[in-house]
């Protein structure tokens, strides 16, 4: 083993998984820890049925200020309360009735998250009254979602943050309504698992988190679960595969590339969607290398396999039966005197040649790999890639959505839905044959991996992906496929309400809600 094999191995497993907060669907009246009221605006009183066993002093305090107009339960507001007596109410606005959204919801119940760690509460009791149902669950699925922080890597005893506090939330609401309330808040306690773990991935410091880190992530967890295998290709098979793309991008690092692959309910037969994620663990850029401000932020490079892998924790956490498939596509991008350089031509595990003109259009590469393996190897009903892969897709979205190309319409807009009802924005983009014409013009090889100028960068980069996805058996026509570059969402989105800070877990529940229905 080298010296530096023995620096890795000692190192400690990566901390990882933070549970999210714990949620309990009452059924009785009592009040435990702080109250918390959501209100619409414009409700002049207390809302009846929430008042009992509040104390007195802050039921007429609640009473007065609602009165008085002192509290307008505007959308994003939030009031805090202390009685006399004891008790402490928190009032959440919900904004008018009529423009009430899911996403209006989550954001409201993210507030009393927010909220509540300001005050180093650790107990609620939410009661919700006159409201319905789905967005009663949509309020849960904030509160839970806000609840992340990354402070793995804090010490314990920093007494300022309260970030640190873990919330047990109770929750009341009508009894024809409590059944459904039950469910809802279980499925998006599942789902948020999924979304934790690819926070968790993505805000993992690249020391601790390189591409065999994660790959040994992903072998612990096919090992929890009995429907769940997961397969690593290593480099060395990698290179024995004809894996260029995977290859070239990552043999610049000592932290050699791999390639993970999940599969869920591998008994269930039939295609299967399959999600393909860029994971390079740190992008410096390599040889064409970036400029250093900022350039820490390249840690998230691997976003869209800590989505991947999120997915498929959502999806056994919410109990789906049928066939999936993950597939990372993990490597380091580091300059070094064995990194790949403009002007190499590298051959693709399809078998294209890639001219590699700029060292730093890396996530391409490795998921060109990817895609070919995925379209002739998993059987897929469709293919949808995720990936931190173009700045320009920030010039053109800016942090509000992520950019959006498929070759299939329906693929496409069932995406788009799946995204508008999860609050997580996915914006048609066009994949014009212009762009793939840019992309296929090398002197040199088959294609190449930059576009002629700058503009439309992303659109290039989705025409470059799109070379690499396999025809349909006996067709001439590509498998369906979708790319979700998630370079402005996955972290840094200050609008985001539901995540302080760091990264976002972004299409976890996109994804989930697309592939389950739920
Ligand atoms: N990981 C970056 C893309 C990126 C940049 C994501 C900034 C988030 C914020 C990607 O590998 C990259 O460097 N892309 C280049 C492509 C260019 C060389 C064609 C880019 O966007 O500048
Ligand atoms: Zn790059
Ligand atoms: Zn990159």
């Amino acid at each position: 083993m080298s010296r530096f094999g023995r620096i890795f191995k000692s190192q400690a497993p990566l901390p990882l998984l933070g549970e999210p907060m714990k949620v309990i669907v009452d059924t009785h009246e009592n009040i435990n820890g702080t109250l918390v009221l959501p209100l619409w605006q414009d409700s002049k009183s207390m809302v009846s049925g929430s008042e009992s066993g509040v104390h007195r002093s802050l039921k007429n305090q609640i009473e007065i200020i609602l009165e008085d107009g002192d509290f307008k339960a505007k959308a994003g507001t939030a009031m805090t309360l202390a009685g006399t007596e004891g008790g402490k109410a928190l009032l959440i606005g919900l904004g008018k009735q009529d423009d009430a959204s899911l996403q209006s919801m989550r954001e409201s119940g993210a507030k009393v998250t927010a909220s509540l760690k300001k005050i180093h509460g650790k107990t609620v009791t939410v009661k919700f009254h006159g409201m319905e149902s789905e967005h009663m669950g949509a309020f849960v699925e904030g509160m839970i979602l806000r609840d992340y922080s990354y402070d793995h890597y804090k010490s314990k005893d920093d007494e300022d943050d309260s970030d640190d506090v873990e919330i047990t939330a109770h929750v009341t609401c009508e009894d024809s309504k409590t059944e459904d309330l039950q469910k809802s808040a279980e499925l998006s306690s599942a789902v948020a698992t999924g979304v934790y773990l690819a926070r968790d991935l993505g805000n993992a410091p690249p020391n601790d988190l390189y591409p065999m880190a994660f790959a040994e992530q992903a072998i612990a967890f096919g090992a929890e679960h009995d429907n769940v295998d997961v397969k690593v290709i290593n480099y060395d098979e990698a290179r024995s595969l004809g894996m260029g793309g995977l290859v070239g991008v990552g043999m610049g690092s000592y932290r050699k590339p791999c390639m993970v692959i999940f599969e869920i309910n591998g008994d269930k037969p039939g295609p299967s969607p399959c999600i393909v994620g860029k994971g390079i663990t740190f992008d410096t850029g390599g040889i064409s290398i970036k400029p250093s401000p900022s350039m820490d932020e390249m840690k998230y490079d691997m976003h869209g396999s800590a989505t991947t892998f999120g997915v498929m924790k959502a999806l056994v956490a919410s109990g789906h039966e049928d066939r999936v498939i993950g597939v990372t596509c993990m490597a380091e991008n580091m300059p070094s005197s064995n990194a790949q350089r403009p002007g190499d031509v590298i051959t693709t595990y399809s078998g294209k040649t890639v001219e590699v003109l700029n060292t730093d259009a890396e996530g391409r590469l490795v998921l060109s790999d990817g895609l070919w393996y995925t379209g002739t190897h998993l059987n897929p009903s469709y293919i949808i890639d995720l990936a931190t892969l173009t700045g320009a897709v920030v010039v053109a979205l800016g942090h509000e959505a992520s950019g959006l190309w498929s070759n299939d319409g329906e693929l496409l807009n069932n995406i788009k839905e799946a995204g508008e009802h999860c609050g997580e924005i996915a914006w048609p983009m066009p994949l014009f044959k212009a762009f793939e014409k840019e992309m296929t013009d090398s002197k040199i090889a088959d294609v190449r991996n930059l576009g002629a100028g700058r503009w439309g960068g992303s659109n290039t980069a989705a025409a470059f992906l799109k070379q690499f996805i396999p025809n349909m058996a006996d067709s001439d026509e590509q498998i369906p496929w979708a790319h979700l570059d998630i370079a402005g969402t996955a972290w840094g989105a200050k609008s985001n309400k539901l995540v302080k800070n760091g990264a976002t877990g972004i299409h976890v529940r996109t994804l989930h809600h697309l592939i389950t229905g739920q």
